[in-house]
């Protein structure tokens, strides 16, 4: 065995560990990837980068991209060297890993209930803006500014509001009112601002329509944040804002950052909402891809390849779409594999055949997965951990 496929193979068992994966992978080819296998195209992700960081630094309004989508701590430290200012993360493993690959300025947007969590985000708060954190009630206030008590530090936060998502986040307007005003109140808690996430605005299509469901619901935070302003509490901070209202919510007074998440990868079912100009969401390009081979070709219709729902989240109804192979349909068959079929002149691929594959949620892919092929052209230029992606770290 040479070297190369000594390192394929390693990387296919597990037995090259995460600290060697970590390393460049020299010599290995985009051709050589074990398959399934989660490949981001270096090009491609890099002008999403630049695209954003652009838009925002035009737009003069900050952004904090969410490593929810990516649990890849050297994609956020390329976020934040863009320009970003830190990174969102949905759970207390993100921060932590996030924190431990170097990032300050991580914002928890999940609110925490339990003591065991509201200790390890006061834990990570021992260095001065590091760590932020959600809430959306006194409990959660409680359990925060009591960990943060017990280890003396204090802790930064906003309060979350609801402003149409109904998933999180207390009612915008007085009742948000009162918990801030309740939070000023704690002495190792400082107020910072609010959160208001509008995931229903994100995906609605077309861009007129998404534009008048980002600004109705946004409108609710501003006026929350006036109410606060008048009643002389300052808001430093108003985080809101996704991929697909990035262009709509800068020109919402008030707004101060974004929480960008999917704009780095791209998936089948954001393209599908629609841009200013046209069916498809272009703004940013898909970067993440499913390489799989064909391991079975025994019928005349159809061939199977080695990727099922372990290797595409199923969470959303849009199929894996394969590149560069128009007319090339896929179906899901089971956990490892799926069915592909051609209409039109399309021809069936071959056995043997690798085939890349867009994937149709990009976040809830990732986390299937423990790394990430860097590729530019035919080059793996690096592997990277999904550091993040086991939901408790201890
Ligand atoms: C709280 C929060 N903020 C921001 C985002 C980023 O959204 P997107 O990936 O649509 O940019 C998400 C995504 O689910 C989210 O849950």
């Amino acid at each position: 065995m040479n070297r190369r496929s000594f390192l394929a193979a390693g990387i296919a068992t597990g037995f090259v560990g995460h600290a060697a994966a970590d390393e460049p992978a020299p010599r290995l080819t985009r051709a050589e990837i074990p398959t399934p296998g989660l490949i981001v195209d270096l090009d491609r992700f890099e002008a999403n980068l630049r695209t954003m960081a652009d838009h925002c630094r035009r737009a003069g309004c900050g952004f904090r991209p969410h490593a929810k989508t990516h649990k890849c701590p050297e994609i956020a430290r390329r976020q934040v060297a863009s320009g970003a200012l830190g990174v969102c993360v949905a759970t207390v493993p993100e921060a932590e890993a996030m924190v431990a690959g170097g990032i300050r300025g991580v914002l928890l947007t999940s609110p925490v209930a339990d003591r065991g969590k509201a200790e390890r985000v006061a834990a990570l708060a021992r260095t001065e803006g590091q760590v932020m954190a959600a809430l959306d009630s006194t409990r959660g206030a409680d359990l925060l500014d009591a960990a943060a008590r017990a280890i003396s530090v204090r802790l930064d936060v906003l309060v979350d509001l609801d402003v149409g998502s109904r998933r999180t986040g207390i009612t915008p307007g007085p009742p948000a009112v009162e918990l801030a005003q309740h939070v000023t109140r704690y002495r190792n808690l400082r107020f910072r601002g609010l959160q208001g996430y509008a995931g229903h605005a994100s995906h609605t299509t077309g861009f007129a329509e998404r534009s008048r469901v980002s600004r109705e619901s946004m409108a609710r935070a501003v006026e929350t944040k006036d109410l606060l302003t008048r009643a002389g509490i300052e808001v430093a901070i108003l985080s809101g804002g996704s991929t697909g209202t990035y262009n709509i919510d800068p020109t919402i007074a008030g707004v101060t950052e974004l929480q960008v998440g999917s704009y780095i990868f791209m998936d089948v079912e954001y393209r599908r909402i629609g841009g200013q100009s046209g069916a498809v969401y272009t703004d940013f390009q898909p970067s993440l891809m499913v390489v799989t081979t064909v391991v079975s070709a025994t019928h005349a219709d159809r061939v199977t390849v080695d990727a099922g729902t372990k290797a595409f989240a199923t969470d959303v109804p849009d199929r894996p779409e394969a590149v560069g192979r128009p007319g090339v349909t896929y179906q899901r068959a089971g956990d490892e594999f799926g069915i592909l079929r051609v209409t039109g002149d399309a021809t069936l691929p071959r056995l043997g055949e690798r085939i890349e594959f867009l994937v149709p949620h990009c976040d809830p892919t990732v986390n299937l997965y423990d790394r990430i092929y860097a590729v530019r052209g035919e080059r793996v230029e690096a592997i990277w951990p999904v550091a993040a992606r086991r939901e408790t770290t201890r």
